[in-house]
């Protein structure tokens, strides 16, 4: 899928229920040994809109990120559909980010990851599971390994090596509002 057409700008927006297929494709070029069933991602956008992002540029659907509040620490098993979200919960959890590999490097990651945490009111902690050994990546964001917190069962679905990771959110990042806010329900 290496588009000569990927150059010059990109930016993160609301993902909208248009855009899932491009998401899905991008999902099966990126993540070909973690399948997540389509569901997931209607799921999440249903759920928690704030925290569903894609990457436009001028050739279309670039990457995807998704992130939602979850009750600390239990993320939801790879390719779960949840019924909604915690009532009481006190995380944010970043579910995945993805770009299609001509857009990397960039920084886009970051600028998404900023978004998402925006979307997260008063939450005081993020966290998610690294996969394809990202951990030293995640490092940058300030999330730190957290593997004792997290039942090992907890992260099967994502293969070996994965690794549960937190990150304490600072009061501005809590409270950025780069995106709409939205309360916890
Ligand atoms: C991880 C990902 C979202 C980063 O996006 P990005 O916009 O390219 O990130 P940035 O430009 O901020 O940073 C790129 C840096 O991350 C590093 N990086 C990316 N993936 C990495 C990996 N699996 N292991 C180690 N480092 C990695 C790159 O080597 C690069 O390092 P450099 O700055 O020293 O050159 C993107 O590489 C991607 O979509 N990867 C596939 C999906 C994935 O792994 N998602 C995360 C699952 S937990």
């Amino acid at each position: 899928m290496t588009d000569p057409t990927r150059t010059g700008s990109a930016e993160w927006r609301l993902m909208r229920r248009g855009d899932l297929d491009a998401v899905l494709r991008i999902a099966d070029l990126v993540h070909p040994a973690l399948p997540e069933p389509p569901e997931v991602f209607a799921n999440r956008l249903a759920l928690w809109p704030a925290g569903t992002l894609v990457l436009e540029d001028g050739a279309g659907i670039a990457g995807y990120a998704i992130g939602h509040p979850i009750r600390f620490p239990e993320p939801p098993a790879l390719g779960a559909v949840m019924d909604r979200l915690a009532p009481d919960a006190d995380a944010f959890y970043v579910h995945d980010v993805a770009i299609v590999p001509e857009m990397r490097g960039r920084s886009l990651a970051g600028a998404a990851l900023g978004q998402l945490l925006a979307s997260a009111s008063g939450l005081r902690r993020a966290c998610l599971v690294s996969v394809y050994g990202t951990a030293a990546f995640w490092s940058r964001f300030g999330f730190e390994d957290a593997g004792h917190l997290v039942r090992p069962e907890k992260l099967h679905s994502f293969g070996e090596g994965a690794r549960f990771m937190v990150s304490q959110l600072t009061p501005h990042e809590a409270l950025s509002d780069g995106v709409s806010a939205v309360k916890l329900p």
